[in-house]
């Protein structure tokens, strides 16, 4: 697949590049990015590396798409937003943002762009029909930014996630193409909090 840039109204979503190192790392070795990622511990050039090839590997074979989030007027990279295992019409979405970046949006937007374009048919999109987000069941900052994008709640797997040693209760949420984005299902039902709209 070739690579694919997206824009909204502050932000740049392009493929990371090797000049992309330092910001990677920068938000890698953040504490909330180990509490709620699978980043390798310690994150230094040797994992980035892997990691830029992972992704030019999925892009390669349409798995995998990554994309760094820039402000339009700063190539400097805020975060990343990743589509993976897509296959079958579907892909699950993942995102981190270093702490400078956090808490203005940023993320909402960029996912929002994303998920656009998935449901769009090809060649301008993806043909997805679902995008399926599943998190440590405590990440409010992540779940927020799930259900501000337009996904419902789709429950919660008790003690399904093994995250550094340690068993958590795992929640599951997606939006599927002809969903009303506006209105997201189900998060009043959680017992993590997740009501606050
Ligand atoms: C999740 C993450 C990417 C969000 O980034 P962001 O750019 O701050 O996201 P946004 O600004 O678009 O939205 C964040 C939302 O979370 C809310 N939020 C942030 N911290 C929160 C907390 N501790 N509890 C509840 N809500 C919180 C914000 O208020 C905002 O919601 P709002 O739009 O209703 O105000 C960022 O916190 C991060 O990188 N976390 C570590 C990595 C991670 O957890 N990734 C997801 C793994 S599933």
């Amino acid at each position: 697949m070739d690579p694919v840039t997206l824009r909204t109204d502050r932000l740049v979503l392009s493929p990371p590049e090797e000049s992309d190192a330092d910001a990677v790392i920068a938000y890698a070795t953040d504490p909330d990015v180990i509490a709620y990622t699978p980043v390798p511990v310690p994150y230094g050039d040797a994992e980035f590396v892997e990691w830029l090839e992972r992704c030019r590997t999925g892009r390669a074979e349409g798995t995998r798409l990554a994309w760094g989030m820039r402000r339009a007027e700063d190539p400097r990279l805020l975060g990343t937003v990743e589509l993976f295992g897509i296959a079958d019409g579907s892909a699950e979405v993942g995102y981190a943002v270093h702490p400078d970046g956090r808490g203005h949006g940023f993320t909402t937007e960029a996912v929002s762009r994303v998920v656009d374009w998935a449901f769009t048919e090809p060649p301008h999109g993806l043909g997805l029909v679902r995008v399926q987000w599943r998190a440590i069941a405590t990440n409010r900052a992540s779940a927020a930014v799930a259900r501000r994008v337009g996904m419902s709640f789709e429950g919660l797997r008790r003690s399904a996630s093994v995250h550094r040693g340690r068993r958590h209760d795992e929640a599951l949420a997606a939006v599927l193409r002809d969903d009303d984005r506006s209105a997201p299902q189900g998060w009043t039902a959680s017992p993590y909090g997740w009501s606050a709209a």
